[in-house]
């Protein structure tokens, strides 16, 4: 795996698969993917909201957005079978707090998420990036059952986990919380997984100016200022942040690069993360060696990092990553 992949790499319309639980973020995520490159396909997993819920959100938000694309839905359930995690704290209890979208007329595809992503990445093999933006599980089970996905697969952007302040818990972010051991299955597969942590993503927000824009935009944009004011409003008065985050969608500006996303928006360095599958406090957390260094001989054994098994995000152009998710929602009618 190559920190450096998204900086040189693919000035050309990248073939993507959204995994994702929408939710707001989520929303922003798959409006950019359309946007910057050639979204294949959306698995609506579990997280903020039941994985029928973000299903028909996300077919809501495509017939809304015009945008001819499969929406799978996901498995409902954690792989260990625990209750879902809940975002609605944030995201309203039908997921998309602060819009009401009419019911989609598109039905789902027929197939189950994780058969729906075998498939089409063995039909653009070595191609194909997935950006996961909810619970693992799918991906997971994917793995599971078509070992092979790990060499199909071009790379997998991953927003999830924390290497500081969580948001399900403490230390530990939804997306991971959701399903632990998937995520660890993810983590340890061999994917070339570009890895996006809650401390980082929660710093890059939309504040009253973009949502002005965005308000004087079209049909697509007006409804997403109005998810995104709600979004924001539980975030100035939960955490005092006064601005809508944007996790999901710098999960997709990572990797989906086409002419118009400018390269360097985030830097990523290789590490290892490793996730917490232990009952108890410490469940969905992820470790990520972040000790910086740079001489591991000079090192004890039982002290030296592991092996790297991601790249993981430790800087964004705020200012860049905002612009052109902006410029995104825009872009539609
Ligand atoms: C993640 O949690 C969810 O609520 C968001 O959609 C995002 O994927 C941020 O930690
Ligand atoms: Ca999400």
């Amino acid at each position: 795996m190559d920190a450096s992949w998204n900086q040189d790499h693919g000035r050309t319309m990248t073939k993507l698969v959204v995994m994702g639980d929408p939710g707001v973020d989520d929303a922003v995520a798959i409006l950019c993917a359309a946007h910057f490159g050639t979204l294949l396909g959306i698995v609506a997993t579990h997280g903020n909201a039941p994985a029928e819920v973000t299903a028909r959100n996300a077919l809501a938000l495509c017939e809304r957005a015009g945008l001819e694309v499969p929406v799978a839905r996901g498995c409902p359930r954690s792989l260990m079978g625990e209750g879902t995690v809940s975002g609605a704290a944030f995201h309203g209890s039908a997921g998309l707090a602060g819009v009401a979208l009419p019911e989609p007329k598109q039905a789902l595809d027929p197939r189950c998420g994780a058969q729906f992503l075998i498939e089409t990445a063995s039909a653009h093999r070595g191609e194909l990036v997935v950006v996961v933006t909810g619970a693992h599980t799918d991906l997971a089970l994917a793995l599971r059952l078509e070992p092979r996905l790990v060499s199909w697969l071009r790379a997998v952007a991953v927003m999830g986990g924390t290497a500081g302040p969580g948001n399900a818990r403490p230390m530990a972010c939804l997306n991971v919380l959701a399903d632990p051991e998937a995520a660890a299955i993810v983590a340890t597969s061999g994917l070339p997984l570009f890895w996006l942590g809650y401390e980082l993503t929660r710093t890059v927000v939309l504040g009253e100016a973009e949502l002005v824009r965005l308000e004087e935009g079209g049909k697509v944009a007006r409804t997403m200022a109005a998810a995104l004011r709600a979004y924001r409003e539980r975030y100035r008065r939960v955490y005092g942040i006064d601005g809508a985050p944007i996790h999901d969608a710098l999960a997709v500006l990572a990797l989906a690069l086409a002419e118009r996303v400018p390269p360097g928006i985030l830097r990523f360095v290789p590490t290892a993360l490793e996730v917490v599958c232990a009952h108890g406090p410490a469940r969905g957390m992820t470790i990520v060696d972040l000790r910086g260094i740079v001489d591991a001989a000079a090192l004890p054994e039982d002290r030296r990092p592991r092996p790297p098994n991601v790249a993981y995000a430790v800087a964004v152009d705020r200012e860049a990553a905002v612009e052109a998710v902006v410029a995104a929602i825009l872009s539609y009618d």
